[in-house]
């Protein structure tokens, strides 16, 4: 069989399914492109000039990377002109950024983060690019953070992109997930898994550990179940991982099953969590329950929290369901 491109594949969805409509189909061809652009810089490494910092914070007070402020750039370059999209947000910029009136404008917002992660690009580890796809309000002429305040439930298009070893697309339009791989030579992404799935029981979780005397007693518990292994009441051994970017400790869960927690614990409570709901939390949580997976803030389903602020950071507890579940009662179970 011939490999199927992202192109086709978004033709094919247009018309057979009518899934999507013209203007999603180019948005998200054109944050693909982007993403092209981003894995050839990060891909570069020492040789680009692109690594260490610019000397500069964002809205949430981290250090920016030149590759941070450089992906921004990409990925606003490549989508303020295409027609598409009403304003963009970022986890870079502090307001949304308009269309610029020179551009015809579209109904779609975009907001993303344009390099996850981006503490492990100085050492050679993966990184990403996750985005999410709301429609602007009706009747909602120049957007601002307002029209952006929409739960998860109203993405119409989620998906990131992992720089490693190989660049991949993950992408869903609210039917199912498809991974696409760079083609490096042909500069294209082509289909490389359809309907991806994952597993609904797991022996692996992702946690930074070194946050355990801040956390909450049922993530104690949780935990401490695990750690305990054979000997304890789960009766088997359990496996960690922590790549400590979640385009990474997602997509792994995605592949093989698992659980990704960053919960509310002491030392991030005064800021809801480390996670941000808009750019991180949402997009990742609509991929994750279109593969069979579920994901939650320890309380309710991340995709019903309504945002009050673009920035605003959310707990995350998301994979296979079954744990998910399991985390998420323990939470209730003492409130
Ligand atoms: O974007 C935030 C982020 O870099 C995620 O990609 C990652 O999961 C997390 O922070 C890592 O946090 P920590 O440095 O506390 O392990
Ligand atoms: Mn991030």
């Amino acid at each position: 069989m011939n490999p199927i491109s992202l192109s086709q594949f978004l033709i094919e969805e247009q018309r057979a399914k009518g899934q999507i409509d013209a203007d999603l189909r180019r948005l998200i061809k054109v944050v693909a492109s982007a993403c092209k652009r981003i894995s050839i810089a990060v891909s570069k490494g020492a040789l680009g000039g692109v690594l260490g910092n610019l000397g500069t914070t964002n809205v949430q007070g981290e250090a920016q990377k030149k590759l941070d402020v450089l992906s921004n750039e990409i990925l606003l370059q490549a989508n303020e002109w295409g027609g598409h999209l009403a304003a963009i947000a970022s986890e870079e910029m502090d307001d949304p950024h308009p269309i610029p009136h020179r551009y015809p404008k579209g109904e779609f917002l975009l907001v993303f983060d344009p390099l996850d992660g981006s503490s492990n690009i100085d050492v050679n580890v993966s990184v990403g690019t996750i985005f999410s796809v709301l429609r602007c309000p009706e009747g909602v002429k120049e957007p601002d953070e307002k029209a952006f305040l929409q739960p998860g439930t109203r993405q119409v298009a989620a998906g990131y992109a992992v720089y490693g070893p190989s660049t991949q697309l993950v992408l869903t339009l609210g039917d199912g997930v498809t991974v696409f791989t760079l083609d490096r030579e042909q500069g294209v992404f082509i289909l490389t898994e359809r309907g991806v799935s994952i597993p609904e029981q797991t022996s692996e979780f992702a946690i930074n550990m070194s946050n355990q005397r801040h956390w909450e007693a049922p993530v104690q518990r949780y935990i401490g179940e695990l750690l305990a292994g054979k000997t304890g009441p789960r009766g088997r051994d359990f496996n960690m991982r922590w790549v400590a970017s979640m385009v990474a400790d997602v997509h792994r869960i995605l592949t093989r099953g698992g659980v990704f927690m960053y919960p509310v614990d002491a030392k991030c409570a005064p800021k809801g969590g480390r996670l941000r709901l808009m750019y991180e939390a949402n997009p990742m949580a609509m991929i994750v329950e279109q593969a069979g997976g579920a994901a939650t803030d320890g309380r309710q389903r991340i995709m019903e929290v309504q945002p009050h602020t673009l920035h605003q950071r959310v707990p995350v507890i998301l994979g296979s369901t079954e744990e998910v579940q399991r985390v998420t009662a323990y939470h209730l179970e003492q409130s």
